[in-house]
C-alpha cells in the first residue's frame, strides 16, 4: 500500500479540501487563504468562513453571484469529495459548516493507537529555537517570578520539542555585574581558606549577600576593595576569577534542587558567557549607526519609547541590555536558532520590546509579524498570596523555593494516605506519587491561567481533588486505566483486531475532542499560551465523564470500541501530562 503522506491536523486536511473548492468558485482570484476553524455550532464541527471577505473582493467584477450566501452555496458544491466530510450546509451569510464524518474520526483514533501518539504531533516551520527561562540571578534571591519561569518556559520547550523543533533551553542566570566585587571581597575576609568553602559554610547565599551589602555600604575602605576587585574580575585576574566561581556554583546547587524536583533540564549560560562578545556586537551596531552618545552613555534610540536603550553605561560598562543584544546575536548567528523565546515577568516587557526593536533595525531578525528569525517575549504576571499582595510566606521575607515544593508534597502525601485508606503503599510509592502529584498540582495551578494574569498561589486550591486542578485529572486518568485493567481484555491486541465505531453522541464528542489534540498544541505552541492545552485537557476528561456515565463499557455489546475509545483517551491524556511537565501515576 502507498504510505499516506503527513496530511496534517483536521482543520489543515480541511483546508486543503476548501482550497482547492474556492480555487474551483473564483478560478480568477488565486492564493485565497481558506479560513477554516472549529466551531461549536450545532450545523457543523468546522466552519469555513471565506464566503464573505471573497464576495466583497468580488462584487465589483464580473461575476455569477448574487451574493455572499451564493458564494457560499458554490464553495460547498465545489468541495471535492472527501471521506473525511459527511454532509456540508451553509448557513447565514455564507458560512459552510462542515459535519464530520464519524467513520473517518473512528480510523483516526485507531491508526494513532496503532502508530502512537507521535505521529499526531504538529510540523512547525522552523527547526531550532531558543527558550530562555528559569534564568534566576546569582546570590540573589530565586523567587516566585523565577518558579513560573521555570515552568511555563519547561512547558513551551516540551511542546516544540514534541513538535520537531531541537530546543537549545537556556539559564541565562545573573553571574555577571559589579555586585561580584563586594560578594568576593567578603568571601576572602570571612572564608580566609575560602577554596575550600562549600554550601554548608556559607550557608544562605541570600543572607550571605545582605551581610556583604551592608559592609559595602557603611565602610568605605571595604567599598574600595570591592570596586577594585570587579575590575581585576573583569580583567580575568585567576584568584578572582576563581572566588567568582566558587559563589557561582553555591547558588547553581541550590538552583538544581528546584530543577530536580520539577523535573526540568536547562543549560546554563549565564550573563558571563555573552561577555566576551559585547565589544563587537556593539561595534556592529555602531556601523550601523544604531548607536549614539548621550550624557556620557552610548545609547540607541528607538521610536515610539520615551527613554533610549543604555547600551554602554556612562562609567563605560556593559549593562543587562548590552549583554541581551549579545546573547541575541549570538543565538542567531552562532547558535543559528529561529525563534529565542524570552521567559519573564511582564515587568520586563519594555526591555525585550526595545532590544527586539534595536535587532530589527540592525536587519537581525525579520521586520514585521510571522516571520522568521523572530524573538518573542512569553510576559507573565505575579503569583499573589491570598492577601492579594505578593506571594510571601508567613514569617519570612522570601519564599525558598525547595520549601514550597516541599510542602506541596507533604501536603498531598498526607492526602493520599486521608483518601486512599484501603490502597498499600510501599514508602517508596508512596514518596513518588505524593511527588508527582504535589508537584504536578503546583505547575498545573500555574498554568492553566492565562499567564499574563496575576494568579493566587493556594495550596488549598491547587491540591483539591475536583474541579480544574492536577489532582483532579490524574485521578481522571488513573480511574480510565483501571477500567481497562479491570476488563481483563489485552488492549494491545484489540488496536488490531477491534474497531472503533462512534454511533453514541457522547461517544462522537469524545471521538472528536480526541482528533482535535493535534491543532491544540500547535495553538498552544505558536502563541505561546500553554492554558489553551490545559483547557483542552480540562475539556478531555468532561467529555470523557459524559461518555462514561452514559455509555457502559465493559460488559456492553460495544465493549471493544469502548475500551479502544478509553485507552486513545488516556494515551491524549498522558501526553498533556507529558507536555505539561507533570508525571501520571497509576495507583492513586
Ligand atoms: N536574570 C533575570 C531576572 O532574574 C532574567 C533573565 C531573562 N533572560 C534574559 N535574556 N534577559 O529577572
Amino acid at each position: 500500500a502507498k504510505e499516506e503522506q503527513n496530511v496534517g491536523n483536521v482543520k489543515q486536511q480541511l483546508a486543503k479540501l476548501f482550497e482547492s473548492a474556492l480555487n474551483a468558485t473564483v478560478p480568477n482570484e488565486p492564493d485565497i487563504e481558506p479560513l477554516v476553524a472549529a466551531c461549536t455550532a450545532k450545523f457543523g464541527d468546522y466552519q469555513c468562513n471565506n464566503a464573505m471577505g471573497l464576495w466583497s473582493k468580488i462584487k465589483g467584477k464580473q461575476n455569477e453571484f448574487k451574493g455572499p450566501p451564493a458564494v457560499g452555496q458554490a464553495i460547498m458544491r465545489n468541495l471535492p469529495q472527501s471521506e473525511m466530510v459527511e454532509s456540508c450546509s451553509v448557513a447565514g451569510p455564507g458560512f459552510v459548516n462542515v459535519v464530520l464524518s464519524k467513520n473517518w474520526i473512528a480510523k483516526s483514533l485507531q491508526k494513532m493507537l496503532i502508530d502512537g501518539i507521535d505521529t499526531w504531533a504538529p510540523r512547525l516551520a522552523i527547526k531550532r529555537a531558543v527558550v530562555d527561562f528559569s534564568s534566576p540571578n546569582i546570590a540573589k534571591e530565586m523567587h516566585v517570578g523565577h518558579l513560573r519561569s521555570t515552568i511555563i518556559g519547561d512547558t513551551l520547550a516540551r511542546m516544540l520539542e514534541f513538535s520537531h523543533v531541537e530546543v537549545l533551553r537556556r539559564n541565562h542566570v545573573g553571574d555577571w555585574g559589579t555586585q561580584f566585587g563586594m560578594l568576593i571581597e567578603f568571601l576572602y575576609e570571612k572564608f580566609p581558606n575560602w577554596e575550600d568553602v562549600t554550601e554548608t559554610a556559607v550557608g544562605d547565599l541570600q543572607a550571605f549577600y545582605k551581610a556583604s551589602k551592608q559592609r559595602f555600604d557603611s565602610d568605605p575602605e571595604f567599598k574600595e576593595k570591592a570596586q577594585k576587585a570587579v575590575v581585576q574580575l573583569q580583567g580575568g585576574e585567576e584568584k578572582y576569577r576563581r572566588a567568582w566561581a566558587q559563589i557561582c556554583e553555591i547558588s547553581r546547587n541550590e538552583f538544581n534542587r528546584v530543577y530536580q524536583c520539577l523535573g526540568v533540564h536547562l543549560e546554563e549560560k549565564g550573563e558571563s558567557f555573552y561577555n566576551p562578545y559585547i565589544p563587537e556586537v556593539l561595534k556592529e551596531l555602531t556601523s550601523k549607526n544604531l548607536v549614539e552618545d548621550s550624557q556620557g552613555a552610548r545609547v540607541i534610540f528607538i521610536e515610539g519609547f520615551n527613554i533610549p536603550l543604555i547600551v554602554v553605561k556612562s562609567d563605560g560598562g556593559f549593562n543587562y541590555a548590552s549583554t541581551d543584544l549579545a546573547a541575541l546575536w549570538y543565538r542567531l548567528n552562532e547558535e543559528k536558532a529561529e525563534w529565542i523565546i524570552y521567559v519573564t515577568d511582564v515587568g520586563q516587557q519594555q526591555h525585550f520590546d526595545m532590544v527586539f526593536r534595536a535587532a530589527k533595525r540592525a536587519g537581525w531578525l525579520q521586520a514585521e509579524g510571522n516571520t522568521y528569525p523572530k524573538a518573542s517575549h512569553v510576559g507573565f504576571g505575579l503569583v499573589l498570596g491570598e492577601d492579594g499582595k505578593r506571594f510571601r510566606t508567613r514569617n519570612t521575607e522570601v519564599v525558598r523555593l525547595v520549601d514550597l515544593l516541599d510542602e506541596a508534597k507533604s501536603r498531598s502525601k498526607t492526602a493520599l494516605i486521608d483518601r486512599g485508606k484501603d490502597i498499600e503503599w510501599s514508602e517508596e510509592e508512596l514518596e513518588q506519587t505524593a511527588e508527582a502529584v504535589g508537584y504536578g498540582a503546583v505547575k498545573y495551578a500555574d498554568l492553566k491561567n492565562n499567564r499574563l494574569t496575576n494568579y493566587t498561589f493556594n495550596f488549598d486550591q491547587m491540591l483539591n481533588d475536583k474541579g480544574n486542578t492536577a489532582v483532579y485529572l490524574l485521578y481522571a486518568h488513573a480511574r480510565i486505566c483501571s477500567i481497562i485493567r479491570k476488563s481483563g481484555k489485552d488492549v494491545e491486541e484489540l488496536k488490531n483486531t477491534g474497531a472503533i465505531v462512534l454511533d453514541h453522541a457522547d461517544e462522537r464528542a469524545l471521538g472528536l475532542h480526541l482528533l482535535q489534540f493535534s491543532e491544540i498544541v500547535e495553538e498552544a505552541c505558536t502563541n505561546l499560551l500553554p492554558n489553551v492545552l490545559c483547557e483542552y485537557l480540562y475539556n478531555l476528561s468532561e467529555n470523557f465523564t459524559r461518555f462514561y456515565s452514559n455509555c457502559q463499557v465493559v460488559g456492553s455489546a460495544e465493549e471493544t470500541s469502548r475500551l479502544l475509545l478509553c485507552e486513545a483517551t488516556a494515551t491524549v491524556m498522558r501526553k498533556c501530562f507529558h507536555l505539561l511537565g507533570i508525571i501520571p501515576v497509576y495507583k492513586i
